[in-house]
C-alpha cells in the first residue's frame, strides 16, 4: 500500500549540494555556508558564483563573471516590444512569466547540453532579470523604460532602472543583502517547479516560467505583497491586538507567518528585520516594521506552540517599501533574487537528470459501462 503525503511533506525530490536548512535551529546554509556569513560579506554576484560553481570566486573569477552578468543586462529589442505589448493593468508576475518564457527562443543557437552553455544560459537569465523588471514597471506607468549601466553593480542599477534616479549606495547595500537571502532555499514550490520541467529537456526558459509562475502564488513568494496589505489594514500599533484576536477567532492565516520546513524564526526574516531599523532616513519611517513587530510579539506565544513564526516575507515587504519599491514589484524582486537558485538548480538536474513521473492512488469509481449521448440525464 503507497501512502498518499500531501505537499509531498518530507519526501526527498532531489540530491542537491546547493543549500542546507536546519528548521529546527533556524540554520540555511548556501553550499555549506551560513547565511549570516554571506550577507555580511559578499556581493550577490558573488552568491551567485557559489552557487552555480560549487566555491566562492577568486577575485579574478569574480571579475570575469560580473562582466558577464553586466553584458547580459542588456534587453534585446524583441523583449522591448514585447513588455511595451502587455496589458498595463497586468500584474508585474504575470508579464515576468512572459518574458521569460519569450526568453527560451533563444534556445536554437545556444543548446544545454554542456556546462559551459548551460552556464550562459544561467548568466543570461541572471543578467536579464534586472533589467527585465523595471522595464515592465515603467511601461506600465507610461514612462521610457531606462538603459543598463554597466558600470554598476546590480541593485544599484536595478534601483536606477526603476526609478531613473542613481540610488544612495546604501539602499542598493541593502537590497544586495535581501537579495543574497532571497537567491536560494532548497526544494520549495518555485524549485521543484523548475526541477520538474527541467526533467523532460524542456528549454530553461520553459523552466523558469514555471518556477515565476509559482512563485507568485499567495502561498509562496506573493506572500511579501500580501503581507504588507494586512500591515496597512490593521493600521496601527494599538490595532494589532483586536486584529490578532479577530483573526484567531476566525482561524484565519496570517500572512508571512508559517514555513513547511522551519519550525523556529525563519533566520532571512531575523536578518531583514535588522535590516529595517538600520536603513537610513527611512522615506516612510518606521510604523509598518512597528506594527509587524507588535504583531509578531503577539503571535508567537499563540502560533509558535504549532511552530508557526515570522518567515521571510513577514519582513521582506516591510523593507521593500521602506526603500521605495512599489507594492506590486515586491513578488518580482524576489524573483529577482531567487533566478540564481533556479539557475543552480536547473543546472543540477540537468547533470544528473531523470524525468519526473511520481504516481498517484486512484479514488475514482472503475469499470463504469459507457452511457450513450440520449441516455445521459
Ligand atoms: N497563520 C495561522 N495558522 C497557520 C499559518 C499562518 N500563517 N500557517 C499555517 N497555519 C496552520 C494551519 O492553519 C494548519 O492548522 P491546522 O493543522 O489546525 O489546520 C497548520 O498550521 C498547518 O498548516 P499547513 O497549511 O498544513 O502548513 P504547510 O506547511 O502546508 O504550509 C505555508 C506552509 C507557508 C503555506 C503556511 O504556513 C502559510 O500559508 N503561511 C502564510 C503564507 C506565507 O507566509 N507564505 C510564505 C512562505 S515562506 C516564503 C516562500 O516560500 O515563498
Amino acid at each position: 500500500m503507497i501512502e498518499y503525503i500531501p505537499g509531498l511533506e518530507r519526501v526527498p525530490a532531489a540530491e542537491s549540494s546547493l543549500s542546507f536548512i536546519d528548521g529546527e535551529k533556524g540554520i540555511l546554509e548556501y553550499r555549506g555556508i551560513r547565511i549570516e556569513d554571506l550577507a555580511e560579506n559578499c556581493t550577490f554576484d558573488e552568491v551567485c558564483f557559489l552557487l552555480l560553481e560549487g566555491r566562492l570566486p577568486t577575485a579574478s573569477g569574480l571579475d570575469e563573471f560580473t562582466r558577464r552578468e553586466r553584458e547580459a543586462r542588456q534587453l534585446d529589442p524583441y523583449m522591448v516590444d514585447l513588455i511595451r505589448c502587455l496589458p498595463k493593468d497586468a500584474h508585474p508576475m504575470a508579464k515576468l512569466q512572459t518574458c521569460v518564457s519569450a526568453m527560451g527562443m533563444w534556445m536554437g543557437p545556444l543548446g544545454m547540453y554542456n556546462d559551459e552553455t548551460r552556464m550562459e544560459w544561467a548568466i543570461r537569465f541572471i543578467g536579464r532579470f534586472p533589467s527585465i523588471i523595471p522595464a515592465i514597471h515603467r511601461t506600465s506607468v507610461g514612462r521610457d523604460i531606462v538603459e543598463p549601466d554597466v558600470t554598476l553593480g546590480r541593485s544599484s542599477d536595478f534601483l536606477r532602472m526603476l526609478t531613473g534616479e542613481a540610488p544612495d549606495p546604501r539602499i542598493a547595500n541593502t537590497l544586495n543583502v535581501a537579495l543574497i537571502l532571497h537567491a536560494e532555499h532548497a526544494m520549495n514550490a518555485s524549485t521543484f517547479a523548475t526541477r520538474v520541467v527541467a526533467s523532460t529537456e524542456s528549454e530553461p526558459g520553459a523552466a523558469i516560467a514555471a518556477a515565476v509562475g509559482s512563485l507568485a502564488g499567495p502561498l509562496h513568494g506573493g506572500a511579501n505583497e500580501r503581507v504588507i496589505g494586512m500591515l496597512e489594514e490593521i493600521g496601527s500599533v494599538e490595532a494589532v491586538q483586536p486584529w490578532f484576536e479577530k483573526k484567531m477567532a476566525n482561524q484565519e492565516r496570517i500572512m508571512g507567518m508559517g514555513h513547511r520546513v522551519y519550525s523556529t524564526k525563519d533566520p532571512r526574516a531575523t536578518i531583514l528585520q535588522g535590516l529595517c531599523h538600520k536603513i537610513p532616513e527611512v522615506k516612510s519611517g518606521t510604523r509598518l516594521c512597528d506594527i509587524a513587530m507588535e504583531l509578531e510579539r503577539l503571535a508567537v506565544p499563540e502560533l509558535g506552540r504549532n511552530g508557526i513564526y515570522p518567515n521571510v516575507d513577514f519582513y521582506s515587504g516591510i523593507l521593500y517599501h521602506q526603500i521605495g519599491i512599489p507594492t506590486d514589484l515586491f513578488t518580482s524582486v524576489f524573483a529577482l533574487a531567487r533566478i540564481a537558485g533556479w539557475m543552480a538548480h536547473w543546472m543540477e538536474q540537468m547533470r544528473r537528470n531523470r524525468i519526473f513521473r511520481p504516481t498517484q492512488i486512484y479514488k475514482g469509481p472503475r469499470d463504469v459501462p459507457f452511457t450513450p449521448m440520449d441516455r445521459r440525464g
